[in-house]
């Protein structure tokens, strides 16, 4: 049975944690499925683990919709969640317009960074299911530092959770903020928080896909735990390859007509 937003805050009521992976492509998107994982966002980080730019801020809705039909394409239980890209909800028109085309490429729900609660408010009644986004934001930070060290950012963690909880969202990704912080706001909200660098007192957790698989090596921030090293195998692959080529020892007469 697919999995629905409400059966997401169901878990959050049993006390169930929501395991969350990003996911780019149809052959991972399957995996991860498989592995019973109830939801998948095809996150904007896209842009950097995948397409090889910078920062999330050059992704656009045609990067994104690319892999939102490819992961769609893997027809999985999991509900299928879009990044929307920066700037493509500027406006409540533009987060409506944006919106229905992720729908058509398959998304189950949207993903918005920050309070933009008049936008939360106009998708909901538009029958798209939200996932809101507090805490560090990479669409618009300057830099990668962990929020609610202070009172004053405590505080305004705490207001923009209730406004998006106010205005509709099903369940919220907490980034890079103290844990007990984190605990704090999952305490004070009836959908489930999904954490990614908040700690273990969130209802879920988040991490991107190609970092927990060690396929993307660039930099690896402290709350990645690595469950594999596939970029060593990977390489060593390639140069095998190049070597038999070279040789002639591929192709061999098993792979020969
Ligand atoms: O783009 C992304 O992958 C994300 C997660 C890190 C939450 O927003």
């Amino acid at each position: 049975m697919k999995i629905t937003p409400q059966m997401l805050q169901e878990m959050k009521r049993r006390g169930e944690k929501i395991a969350t992976l990003t996911g780019y492509d149809f052959f991972t998107a399957k995996l991860i499925d498989e592995a019973g994982i109830p939801l998948i966002l095809v996150g904007d980080s896209l842009g950097m683990v995948v397409l090889g730019y910078e920062s999330t801020q050059s992704v656009t809705m045609e990067d994104m919709l690319h892999h939102v039909r490819a992961v769609a394409r893997a027809k999985t239980r999991a509900l299928v969640v879009a990044d929307m890209p920066v700037r493509t909800y500027d406006t409540v028109a533009e987060a409506l317009r944006n919106a229905a085309r992720f729908r058509e490429a398959g998304a189950d729900a949207v993903k918005l960074e920050g309070a933009v609660v008049e936008q939360v408010r106009a998708l909901v009644a538009a029958g798209m299911p939200v996932l809101g986004h507090i805490g560090l934001l990479p669409q618009s930070a300057a830099g990668y530092k962990v929020r609610g060290r202070t009172a004053l950012e405590v505080e305004q963690l705490l207001r923009d959770a209730k406004a998006l909880e106010a205005a509709g969202v099903f369940a919220l990704v907490v980034e890079c903020v103290v844990a007990d912080v984190a605990k704090q706001i999952t305490a004070s909200v009836s959908m489930p928080t999904i954490g990614i660098g908040a700690g273990p007192g969130c209802d879920g957790q988040v991490l991107v896909s190609n970092d927990m698989l060690g396929q993307f090596t660039r930099f690896s921030p402290k709350h990645v735990k690595r469950y594999a090293e596939l970029a060593g195998p990977m390489r060593e692959a390639f140069v095998e390859y190049k070597r038999e080529v070279g040789s002639g020892k591929f192709p061999g007469p098993e792979q020969s007509f």
